[in-house]
């Protein structure tokens, strides 16, 4: 069951800890969230004035992947942001991290470009959009 919060549970900062290295902090004004709890996540940022929303992160805890918990996670928030009158949905994903290219690719994002060396290691960042409502 997908549910949208207005703040992170515990188990979401461990799972981020664990993933990432770092709980993602303190939420910002923008910050929306959709749990599976005790085990996935979605974290975007919703901009929803200028009809925009960005993908911050997805996680989903080991021993529960390839169950479509994070696909089921991606459709609820798409959802719930259409509704709220979100039309073009942003995300950025490390070039190689083939699972979530994966995941996108399935469920209807389209590539739109490449920030050379964007993170901190020098890996690449791949840009992704999806166009809602159409
Ligand atoms: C990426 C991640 C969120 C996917 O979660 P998930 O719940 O396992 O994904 P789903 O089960 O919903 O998979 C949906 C589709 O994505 C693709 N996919 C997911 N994981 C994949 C993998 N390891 N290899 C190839 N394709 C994959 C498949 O097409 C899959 O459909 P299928 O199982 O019918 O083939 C998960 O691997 C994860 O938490 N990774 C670590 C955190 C991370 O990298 N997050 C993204 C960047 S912030």
């Amino acid at each position: 069951v997908v549910v949208a919060a207005a703040a992170a549970p515990p188990w979401v900062d461990e799972l981020d800890r664990a993933l990432f290295g770092a709980p993602w902090g303190p939420p910002g004004a923008t910050e929306r969230l959709w749990l599976i709890a005790p085990s996935a996540y979605a974290r975007w940022s919703v901009v929803a004035a200028a009809g925009e929303a960005e993908l911050l992160r997805v996680a989903v805890a080991p021993g529960e992947r390839r169950r479509g918990l994070a696909a089921a996670l991606l459709r609820a928030a798409e959802r719930d942001l259409a509704a709220a009158g979100v039309t073009r949905l942003f995300l950025e994903v490390r070039a190689g991290n083939t699972a979530a290219r994966r995941l996108y690719e399935h469920a209807g994002w389209q590539s739109c470009g490449r920030r050379p060396a964007y993170y901190a290691d020098g890996e690449d960042a791949e840009l992704y959009v999806r166009e809602l409502g159409r």
